[in-house]
């Protein structure tokens, strides 16, 4: 999620740099208003194809509504018990079941809108649902960020070549619950600058959460990712952040991916959220396109992005999003 500059305090007081087309009703309900006729849920199933509804059980008009109606954010970090750490398995299990399955599609040729229609057909498979369809005026099921894109990379119709490298993010909603990850992918060949890229963007992101435990910081998650991707001569970007996730698709806490150990917000068992560092080749600042969504790096270097939806227990920290088939990171072996 978008970070504000100079502020890193907590979720709810971060006036989002994303075109903000939606408005609150002032009773926590989410409008979506795209300039003119407001979208609801069954004209973007329409628009894919699908009949709303029937094939949606559980689901109410927006999904922005029903994850955010009874539970606005209230600036207080939500502590989770049992049966939420069981939700949020399941719903991590299927988003990393769903970047399971497209380690078999993305190979030269193929498109990031078709990639995005696999996702799209998964979720509807599986009685999920992807919360980036209507979020805040986005209209696609994953985000497909190619090369230089940082993140929020819109699919298109656009063939993938030889030597590109993406990252794909998939956050399914199922029974309520968001499970949020994304992860590179190659496409045939790739350079060694990308291989070596997205090796250290993995390592950085397993680094920050092994730092979590209870009693330990937001900051020493940041300490971790950053001074090993410096080490590695490499940028993390800063106008981005990982976000408390649980009911709500981008709650608190913020979670940066620089920092110092022992600043930030003191960790408790219970807390959910995304440890999703954006890695550049080059220097670490990214500018937005003029679509509003697609960053890329200032100065067009390599950027890769992976991404796990974790919980804080007693003792560390659970992995929700975990490949049950062992295909957490390039090269996959299938
Ligand atoms: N899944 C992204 C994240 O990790 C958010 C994408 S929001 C979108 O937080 F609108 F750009 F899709
Ligand atoms: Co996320
Ligand atoms: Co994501």
């Amino acid at each position: 999620m978008p970070l504000p500059p100079g502020r890193h305090r907590s979720a709810a007081d971060s006036p989002c740099s994303l075109p903000l087309r939606a408005c609150n009703d002032g009773a926590g309900r989410v409008l979506l208003a795209l300039g003119g006729p407001m979208l609801t849920l069954d004209s973007t199933l329409a628009a894919h194809g699908r009949r709303p509804a029937a094939e949606v059980p559980d689901t109410p008009m927006t999904y922005v509504e029903a994850a955010s109606a009874p539970l606005r954010k209230t600036g207080q970090i939500k502590i989770h018990g049992a049966a939420a750490f069981e939700a949020m398995r399941k719903a991590g299990r299927l988003a990393a079941e769903c970047l399971d399955m497209l380690v078999g599609e993305i190979k030269p040729g193929i498109s990031t809108d078709r990639i995005d229609r696999l996702v799209y057909e998964f979720g509807m498979d599986h009685r999920a649902l992807p919360a980036t369809l209507m979020y805040r005026g986005y209209r696609k099921a994953t985000c497909t960020s190619v090369n230089h894109v940082v993140c929020h990379g819109i699919p298109s119709e656009k063939p993938l070549r030889e030597g590109d490298i993406l990252n794909v993010d998939v956050t399914l909603i199922l029974d309520h619950w968001h499970g949020d990850s994304s992860r590179m992918y190659t496409v045939g060949e790739i350079p060694r600058r990308a291989e070596r890229l997205i090796e250290a963007t993995y390592e950085g992101m397993m680094r920050g959460i092994a730092a979590i435990k209870p009693g330990g910081t937001t900051g020493d998650i940041g300490y971790a990712i950053q001074s090993y991707v410096e080490a590695q001569h490499m940028s993390v970007v800063r106008d981005f952040c990982g976000h408390g996730v649980g009911r709500l698709f981008h709650d608190e806490p913020n979670i940066v991916h620089v920092g110092r150990p022992g600043e930030g917000i003191v960790l408790k068992p219970g807390m959910f959220f995304t440890v999703e560092p954006m890695i550049n080749l080059g220097r670490p600042h990214v500018k937005v396109l003029s679509d509003g969504w697609t960053a890329v790096t200032r100065d067009r270097s390599l950027s890769a992005q992976f991404e796990h939806s974790v919980g804080v227990t007693s003792t560390g920290v659970e992995i929700f999003t975990l490949s049950p088939k062992g295909l957490d990171k390039p090269p996959y072996r299938i």
